[in-house]
């Protein structure tokens, strides 16, 4: 089993239940990892995902051996029948089956490139892997997604709802303004993720910001930032670059920042934010200091999905 999208997952909310319990026995399953050890494969920075991969995987008696392999490796070629006589030193055939002789399960950040669509969205580097690995790989962001903070997502949406009374959420999630192009991976995880649940989904963002239309699917989009969060109970915000005008900022547009005026048009909305996140561009200070955000929780779950994760993939099929 691998877990490269969020549509590996069968059943959000059983995944869901299951790191939910997990969290009340963090160290149930020790013994399920003893001499297991995960590879964790950073060609991209990282905080979170690294962290709570490392303690998830110690949480389940794993060894988690970590690289960041865009410093520490050879800089891998990914096309077949190449002449490498240029600056790639190792083909990605013998680096996969390499590090599969030493892990039984490799995890891998690789982030789009964000400047050749096709090339970002045929994921060489996942893929490659998924290739040419002989053990399951687990996405840690890809170019096209990041399912790890999606489930993450779902975990913290679930502990919110209880507040609602049964009743079906309003989740929106809103574009904000960056200095820089980012890629398209956690926005995308989360539309998946949320067009697996019962709720009001609306997406939000400035005209030209929109998703791959492949992703996006049927889910509702309204450019009208204030009137997306009308009655909302939950603001999901992220930054994107145009996916059409491919990784270009159109534009920076600071009357998209998340703040109080906004926050007070929504019902009592919670706010998200998968971090890092620039305080005063994204969000102001107010809204990420105050009651209303849950970034915190968001990112300690981290852990939770990804104990959830590699339980379902070393427990194998029930
Ligand atoms: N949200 C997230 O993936 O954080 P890091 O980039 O720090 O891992």
């Amino acid at each position: 089993m691998n877990y490269l999208s969020v549509k590996d997952i069968d059943s959000i909310d059983g995944w869901v239940k299951e790191a939910r319990e997990l969290k009340k026995g963090p160290l149930k399953y020790h013994e399920l990892g003893a001499n297991k050890t995960i590879g964790l494969l950073f060609f991209n920075p990282s905080l979170r995902t690294r962290l709570s991969t490392q303690k998830a995987a110690q949480n389940l008696g794993m060894n988690a051996m970590v690289m960041n392999f865009d410093k520490e490796g050879w800089a891998l070629e990914y096309e077949d029948g190449i002449r490498m006589d240029q600056g790639k030193s190792e083909h990605i055939k013998e680096a996969a089956q390499v590090i599969s002789q030493f892990c039984d399960i490799i995890a891998i950040r690789a982030f789009a490139s964000l400047e050749d669509k096709d090339k970002d969205k045929a994921e060489i580097v996942l893929n490659g892997f998924k290739k040419y690995a002989s053990v399951p790989i687990v996405n840690m962001e890809s170019s096209v997604g990041h399912p790890l903070q999606a489930l993450a997502d779902a975990i913290t949406l679930d502990e919110q709802m209880a507040a609602l009374n049964g009743r079906k959420p309003k989740v929106v999630l809103s574009w904000a303004p960056h200095p820089k192009a980012l890629p398209h991976a956690v926005a995308n995880s989360f539309v998946e993720m949320m067009q697996q649940q019962e709720a009001d989904f609306v997406i939000t963002h400035p005209r030209g910001y929109e998703l791959d239309a492949e992703i996006v699917g049927d889910s509702k989009i309204e450019y009208d930032q204030e009137k997306a969060f009308k009655d909302a109970d939950f603001i999901y915000t992220k930054n994107w670059s145009s996916f059409n005008d491919y990784g270009k900022v159109l534009s920076q547009d600071l009357s998209w920042t998340i703040d109080k005026d906004k926050m007070d048009l929504t019902n009592s909305a919670k706010f998200m934010h998968c971090l890092p996140v620039r305080r005063g561009v994204v969000v102001s200070d107010g809204i990420l200091d105050g009651p209303r955000s849950v970034v915190i929780q968001e990112a300690r779950n981290r852990m939770l999905a990804q104990m959830a994760v590699l339980h379902q993939m070393m427990r194998g099929p029930q």
